[in-house]
């Protein structure tokens, strides 16, 4: 693939890089000062090429604002301990990413565009890339249908983006979950396992009023009488219990998440037993009331993980215990972090470093 950079156009603006507190990133504040844009019609994706990081123009009936044909990804670029930077994951971010656009009836974007394109963009927003521990830079590539009609349709055209920013941690202490009884995340046959808008959209009434009632987030069921646990928030869920590592098996309702996967790989290295499987609400009481769940935590790219201190179900709190430097969650999220900041082998290729 060509150079995508066009460079009289990188050369024409001003850098936002002196406008960012890199001691306060926070999560989705700062955006970087390229961005990838390439274009879908007639068939072809075309026109791949790194721009200023600029406002769209759309016209109001541009399909994806009205009936959701939007899809996106989420991975992280880290400055490693000798300056170089590494990317996590990108094959299979690009694999989830075209099962996402399949589910959604939207064309895939060639693994070139992507891989190149998205590699061409952290290196030319290099400077971009934080070097604290625990920060790194978030890549956001998004597909969404451009055409300009409002009868309901398959677009036929499409836009596909990249952008990038700065990012540093995404919860700053254990949450408190309510498992919710009344609403669904997902059901059989729905696009639940696909990372497009609506999933996240659709999530946002239950969870703004499981945080009016002083909860963090929502740990989702499958809505059968066994309550079975899918995820948690916008994270797959995990639980340690008498020393096995316990997640819910991948289905068409849950996220194939990324993370997730990293983790069960490491939990083998850190000597624990891994067990995917379903899991009844009713099997944690069980376990709590036994002392045996030792832990509970959403995994996430965002988060990497984020331990869990309560458990509210129909009604009653159950409490986990403090989570501490021998905790599986914080054991694994040091070795994922050791990986990706070059302080650890990494054995299972995840990490691509940009020369
Ligand atoms: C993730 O952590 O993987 C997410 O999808 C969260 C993102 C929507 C910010």
């Amino acid at each position: 693939m060509n150079e995508l950079i066009d460079p009289e156009n990188s050369n024409a603006f001003k850098s936002r890089l002196s406008l960012v507190d890199f001691n306060n990133l926070g999560f989705g504040t700062y955006v970087s000062d390229h961005m990838l844009v390439a274009n879908y019609s007639k068939g072809k994706w075309h026109n791949a090429e790194i721009v200023p990081y600029a406002n769209l123009t759309l016209a109001p009936s541009t399909l994806a604002l009205h009936y959701g044909q939007t899809v996106f990804e989420g991975l992280k670029a880290f400055r490693m301990e000798d300056g170089r930077i590494s990317i996590f994951r990108i094959e299979k971010h690009y694999q989830r990413f075209c099962r996402s656009l399949k589910r959604m009836a939207m064309p895939e974007v060639p693994f070139d565009i992507f891989n190149i394109g998205l590699q061409q963009l952290v290196k030319i927003d290099k400077d971009w890339v934080p070097s604290k521990n625990g920060d790194s830079l978030y890549i956001r590539p998004f597909v969404f249908a451009s055409e300009e009609r409002f009868g309901v349709k398959v677009s036929e055209e499409y836009k596909f983006i990249i952008f990038t920013g700065p990012v540093g941690a995404y919860y700053s202490k254990p949450l408190r979950v309510k498992v919710e009884d009344v609403f669904m995340r997902a059901a059989k046959g729905g696009t639940g396992s696909a990372k497009c808008g609506g999933n996240y959209g659709g999530a946002f009434f239950p969870t703004q009023q499981a945080q009016k009632n002083g909860f963090d987030q929502i740990l989702w069921t499958d809505g059968t009488p066994q309550l079975n646990i899918e995820e948690s928030g916008t994270m797959n869920a995990m639980f340690v219990i008498d020393q096995t590592v316990v997640t819910p098996s991948i289905s068409e309702t849950i996220l194939d998440g990324i993370t997730r996967d990293s983790l069960l790989n490491l939990a083998k290295d850190l000597g624990y037993k891994v067990s995917i499987r379903p899991l009844s609400v009713f099997e944690i009481i069980e376990a709590h009331k036994k002392n045996l769940l030792h832990e509970a935590f959403g995994v996430g790219t965002a988060a990497v993980t984020s331990p869990i201190s309560c458990i509210h179900i129909q009604g009653k709190d159950f409490f986990l215990p403090e989570y501490d430097r021998n905790s599986f969650c914080t054991k694994a999220h040091k070795l994922l972090s050791d990986i990706r900041y070059g302080k650890a082998e990494d054995k299972y290729c995840w990490n691509t470093i940009l020369s």
